[in-house]
């Protein structure tokens, strides 16, 4: 039963599944934490796998850069798909200065200048919030791993533009505590309460918008993003 973004079985997901935006990382996720990975989607290059972790199922699928296109994923995964979780696992740019490049976000809501939630109630702000008992389950993981003085746990902004920001718009939402910025969160978030399922954005900050002095090199990068990957997965289980 495919679906036009999906050629996969029914069954062939897991309850749970990860999202990192990057089809690469998903395949390296899932070669890394998975037991006995298996390809279930491979449509336009975007990567799902099913294995498990100690017994248990679980599936990584990318959803590519930006809300429309995680959107369409993660509508999919809901709706045709049995899916009842999805954790997105990714990298964010820091414009709190409470946040350091190398920290963890549990994004527990998202701002956004995008117009997809805004379409969903005529009218209406939509307020996209994570599901708070994953975001605990992030948070406890984090205190397991040692990490909390190095994770945040708040809002954040998912914007549409990568390149253009209206002046001091980055420093207004600084000022309003939103931690960092990256561009899928806030349409998973409408599109689990639209489904009546739950999500979470865990994110990696791997460079910041205000402050430029400690940017990560590619390796320091994947190396970090295995703790928000611990804290995503501790998610997926709840
Ligand atoms: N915007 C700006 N900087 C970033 C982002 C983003 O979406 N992700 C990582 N760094």
């Amino acid at each position: 039963m495919a679906t036009p973004h999906i050629a996969a079985e029914p069954g062939d997901f897991a309850p749970a599944v990860l999202m990192p935006g990057d089809p690469g990382r998903a395949r390296r996720i899932a070669e890394t934490l998975l037991t006995r990975p298996r390809l279930v989607t491979d449509v336009r290059g975007m990567l799902g796998f099913t294995g498990t972790v100690d017994g248990k199922r679980l599936s990584v699928m990318g959803s590519g850069m930006g809300q429309p296109s995680l959107t369409i994923y993660a509508t999919e995964l809901f709706d045709q798909f049995g899916v009842e979780r999805i954790i997105r696992v990714g990298t964010a740019g820091g414009i709190s200065e409470r946040v350091s490049v190398g920290d963890v976000v549990i994004a527990t809501g998202a701002h956004t200048d995008s117009s997809m939630n805004q379409l969903r109630i005529p009218g209406i702000g939509f307020c996209a919030v994570a599901d708070f008992h994953m975001a605990e389950a992030a948070y406890r993981e984090a205190v397991a791993a040692g990490i909390v003085e190095r994770t945040h746990i708040g809002t954040i902004i998912s914007r549409d533009h990568f390149y253009l920001t209206p002046e001091g718009q980055t420093e207004r939402l600084a000022a309003y505590g939103t931690l960092c910025v990256e561009m899928e969160a806030a349409a998973l978030y409408g599109t689990a309460a639209e489904y009546g399922r739950r999500a979470l954005a865990v994110l990696n900050v791997s460079d910041h918008l205000l402050d430029h002095s400690g940017d990560m090199s590619a390796v320091d990068r994947q190396t970090r993003f295995q703790d928000a990957l611990r804290l995503a997965t501790a998610a997926a289980f709840c």
